[in-house]
């Protein structure tokens, strides 16, 4: 017992060694290589062509909207094929054992409804397969017998091929052939039966009655006579670490080829390259929740969070593979990059349990594919106004002094900022939902304090609780049987923050649902309608367990962690977002960060990218790792601005300001170990430097507000790859380190240190394009070399678009709220442009309950700018007005009218030669009304 203890104080102190910054690059011995997870290296010996299933067409079924077919290998163990033609141009396979001797796990709650199907119909058959068609442009699904393929074809064109590496393997479940396995015979069923009643699974999952599990239980002991075991089946070990595995091997694999593509994206969370490259020679990309402590960049090692969509694009066509499985996955590229062929690349996916369950987006057009993704894993949801401002944290601020006085020092400097965030120390010794006495004896005095200049606080609620009987959030959790359990039905412990800590069951309803109740003003002592939450750690970290994380077979009621891990994160934002809402009656809009994520995150807040480093290669990564996540839904991203662990140089942190005011989620944050860094820390000329990205920022949250709300609706990112809005223009595929922000503004920051320049690529043949700071016009479809000073943040703004910003910054944004809009009308070469204005209280859900908001189309053509209704059913009072107008690109007209109710009132302006540029002053016209200036 001694030496057991011995070994876990040991490895606590290495941990937190690590923690505290005492060593400096990551680890790799802590976490698991392919070779070194026996699924993945079993899986990975398979060779294409080895796996050789063959479909039965004799057991062909055809329902209106579903076709079942079994499928058999030598092995003899029968699979079930579905597949379903759903809305939207995106098609289902599924592919689960026929019987298997209990239900394989099938993800919940991820996807929000259960998609609509479409009707389906066999237009050949014969011995060698059969061919359905898909609807649209003849498209059509080719099922071929032997060997078992799919091929999708629109027309003659191949769109994509599954199985026809030969790749698809699916361990199936099994009893153990040594001399316990007689016992577990016996005992499987009573076993299932037991854990039933003990936890209401979701309904998306099978009976296992259906199962038929006797009659497979005796079938799988004959099979098992020819097969062998493989190490690491039924049990293996990292490090000191034993995964138990009762199931045995259950993994899952699956090839598909998509001939003419050569650029793959997606698949975050990875510290990498937008275009996902090449694994042949390395190991796969991984998804597999986890706490990397000092993450490398430019590899495929698994971080935080996982989203395991890929997309592909060529000149013809964007598409995207779901792969919808929780368990820990790998995913193999390979691109044929021989110029003699055409190219391809194929994607093999590999899953430690589940089922296969993979959705064919199949676009065509980067938009389709985005609300192909949204119709089944729903859209970004519609954050606070003030959660896009900026927000500055640390760990830790130290006392309710300490929050007064940073409060103060941004008033003092006239640095707008919304949120204060408190990490960890803020507590009662890392008891989450209490506060520190001594240092935070009044937290309502402080959050009035705040509230009184109209700003807001965060505070950090993880999910691992401590094992402390006196503290109420434990002693509910732990009488209400509401903790995960370890593989002895005993309540899972492992060390985190406070200690010895449990680990709350977030995918237990009943459980979700308490926890959301804890955030009732009258549970969360000392909380206010100002205080919002920040759930680290969820993957979930555990300091003690296998790579930083939870025993595979701890337990969820009837399912082993193994199967859900990388949707534990999710449930944990999912239920405190959850819990913001009920505190407000439903009223209010949610925020909630998350550093664990998956699939359908995207719906309860926002995310970042974690501990990053005080690096210039961190500060440059942030791009590609938050366009990642915008290709696959989850578009409020952003990471540590300075760098979580070191200490910045004032160069890179003025540098990283500049970036963060251009990316979703703007927040500030360092290691508790680092030296202070508010902005006046770095003598004024930094100072005035980082006001005035943080200014730039505010000036321009009328437009961010405005992407946000059109990604909420309609499941396009906000923050976009060039390719995204420039499919044909083959430069922009490879691009990373400029983006737009919705369609109509470029960024490009400066990433490198002490940079005179950077080159900007410009897309659009026929465009133009304006520097938003001097109002240059560029040709678009071109490279430029910008020069650079430190004061520069390379922006631009399409021509063609319209863009509203509030100039008069204040200390929050909701001081602006009544502020007048100023307008950017940047021409395109014809002369016309176009853009829109969204207004609402900015924190309720009287949006969408009351059709509490307003939305214009601003449209210039002809010289004539107008305001019209885009939405004559919803209503919103607005104080706020158009102040002033910049038309970029324009000529000088002779005279400016407005004509507004009627009335036309002459408008005072400025041609500015040089530039192009044409000021209309003061038309002040109320922002919600109909209007025109026109220009004679
Ligand atoms: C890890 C988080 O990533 C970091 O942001 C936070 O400051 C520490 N945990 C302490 O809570």
């Amino acid at each position: 017992m001694a030496t057991l203890i011995d070994r876990m104080c040991l490895q606590l102190v290495l941990v937190l060694s690590i923690y505290l910054g005492m060593t400096q690059a990551v680890d790799r011995t802590n976490f698991k290589t392919c070779q070194q997870s026996a699924f993945c290296s079993r899986q990975r010996a398979l060779r294409p062509g080895q796996s050789s299933y063959r479909a039965l067409l004799d057991t062909l079924e055809l329902s209106d909207s579903r076709l079942t077919l079994q499928l058999l290998n030598n092995n003899k163990v029968r699979l079930l094929l579905e597949l379903y033609r759903l809305q939207g141009n995106i098609t289902r396979v599924k592919i689960n054992e026929l019987k298997p001797i209990k239900p394989r796990y099938e993800v919940p709650d991820v996807l929000i409804t259960e998609p609509q199907t479409e009707p389906m119909s066999v237009v050949a058959q014969d011995e060698r397969g059969v061919v359905l068609s898909l609807g649209g442009e003849d498209r059509r699904l080719y099922v071929n017998a032997q060997p078992f393929r799919l091929d999708i074809m629109e027309g003659q064109v191949l769109l994509l091929s599954i199985n026809s590496q030969g790749l698809l393997a699916f361990e199936h479940l099994r009893l153990r052939k040594d001399t316990i396995s007689h016992k577990i015979t016996s005992t499987v069923a009573s076993m299932w039966d037991k854990i039933k009643t003990v936890f209401s699974s979701s309904k998306d999952q099978t009976d296992p009655e259906e199962a038929g599990r006797t009659e497979d239980t005796q079938r799988n002991n004959e099979d098992e006579e020819t097969e062998v075991d493989q190490p690491g089946m039924w049990e293996e070990t990292f490090k000191s670490h034993a995964d138990t595995k009762p199931n045995g091997p259950s993994s899952i694999s699956l090839d598909f080829s998509l001939p003419g593509v050569e650029h793959v994206y997606g698949l975050p969370e990875h510290a990498d390259s937008l275009q996902l490259k090449n694994t042949d020679g390395g190991d796969p990309y991984r998804l597999y929740n986890l706490d990397v402590f000092q993450y490398e960049l430019s590899n495929p090692m698994a971080l935080y969070g996982a989203v395991p969509v890929l997309i592909s694009h060529n000149t013809h066509r964007t598409m995207g593979l779901f792969w919808l499985n929780t368990a820990e996955t790998w995913v193999d590229i390979s691109s044929r990059q021989d110029p003699a062929q055409v190219p391809q690349t194929d994607v093999r996916w590999i899953s430690e349990s589940g089922i296969i369950d993979v959705f064919l987006m199949l676009g065509p057009k980067p938009a389709d594919v985005f609300s192909q993704y949204a119709s089944l894993t729903g859209t970004q949801a519609f954050p606070p106004l003030s959660s896009l401002a900026y927000h500055q944290s640390r760990w830790n601020y130290n006392n309710q002094e300490d929050v007064a006085s940073v409060d103060r020092g941004f008033d003092e400097h006239d640095i707008p900022y919304d949120f204060i965030w408190l990490d960890i120390e803020h507590t009662d010794g890392k008891r989450y939902f209490t506060w520190d006495k001594k240092n935070f004896p009044q937290p309502k005095d402080m959050l009035q304090g705040l509230m009184d200049k109209r700003r807001k606080m965060v505070t950090i609620v993880d999910p691992h609780i401590k094992v402390d009987s006196s503290f109420k959030i434990h002693s509910e959790i732990r009488s209400k049987g509401f903790y995960i359990k370890n593989k002895d039905g005993g309540d899972y412990e492992g060390w985190c923050w406070p200690g010895n800590a449990g680990y709350p069951d977030f995918t237990n309803p009943e459980m979700r649902s308490w926890w959301s109740s804890m955030f009732a003003y009258d549970q969360y002592e000392g909380s206010m309608e100002n205080l919002y939450t920040w759930n680290d750690m969820n993957e979930p970290s555990v300091f003690n367990g296998p790579e930083v994380t939870m025993h595979k077979d701890a337990l969820h009621g009837p399912w082993e962690h193994r199967d859900l891990h990388n949707l534990y994160g999710l449930y944990v934002q999912m239920a405190t977002a959850e819990g913001q809402i009920r505190r407000s009656g439903g009223l209010e809009r949610p925020f909630v960060l998350s550093r664990s994520f998956f699939a359908g995150s995207q719906r309860y807040g926002a995310v970042w990218t974690g501990d990053n480093a005080a690096e210039w290669g961190h500060l440059k990564v942030s791009i590609p790792m938050c366009l990642s996540l915008s290709l696959v839904g989850i578009s409020f991203c952003g990471a540590d601005v300075g760098g979580f662990f070191k200490t910045p140089g004032t160069e890179l942190l003025v540098r990283w300001y500049q970036a963060g005011a251009y990316q979703p989620f703007f927040r500030s944050h360092a290691h508790l170990d680092t030296p202070r860094r508010e902005p006046w820390l770095f003598g004024p000329d930094n100072m005035a430097l980082i006001r005035e990205a943080v200014r730039q920022r505010y000036a321009l949250l009328p437009y961010w507000y405005l992407q946000f709300y059109h990604a909420h609706r309609t499941g396009q990112p906000v923050m976009r790859a060039l390719w995204v809005e420039y499919p044909h223009d083959v430069s922009t595929f490879s691009i990373d380190d400029e983006y737009l922000i919705g369609r109509d503004l470029l960024v490009h920051p400066v990433t490198d240190e002490r940079s005179t320049g950077v080159n900007v690529y410009l897309p659009g043949d026929g465009e133009v394009w304006y520097d938003v700071h001097t109002f240059q016009r560029h040709e678009g479809a071109q490279n430029l070399h910008i020069p650079v000073t430190m004061s520069t943040i390379p922006v631009f703004q399409r021509g063609g678009s319209i863009i509203c910003r509030k100039n008069r910054v204040r200390r929050s944004s909701s001081c602006m709220e009544n502020d007048p809009f100023t307008l950017y009308v940047a021409l395109d070469p014809q002369g016309n442009a176009e853009g829109e204005l969204y207004i609402d209280d900015g924190h309720t859900f009287k949006h969408e309950t009351d059709r509490q908001f307003i939305q214009r189309r601003l449209r210039f053509t002809a010289n004539t700018l107008s305001s019209s209704d885009l939405s004559p059913d919803s209503q919103f009072p607005t104080a706020s007005w158009v102040e002033k107008v910049f038309i970029l690109g324009a000529q000088k007209p002779k005279g400016v009218t407005l004509t507004t109710g009627g009335a036309v009132s002459s408008v005072e302006f400025e041609f500015d030669p040089v530039t192009a540029v044409v000021t209309l002053r003061k038309p002040d016209v109320n922002a919600g009304v109909d209007w025109t200036i026109q220009l004679q």
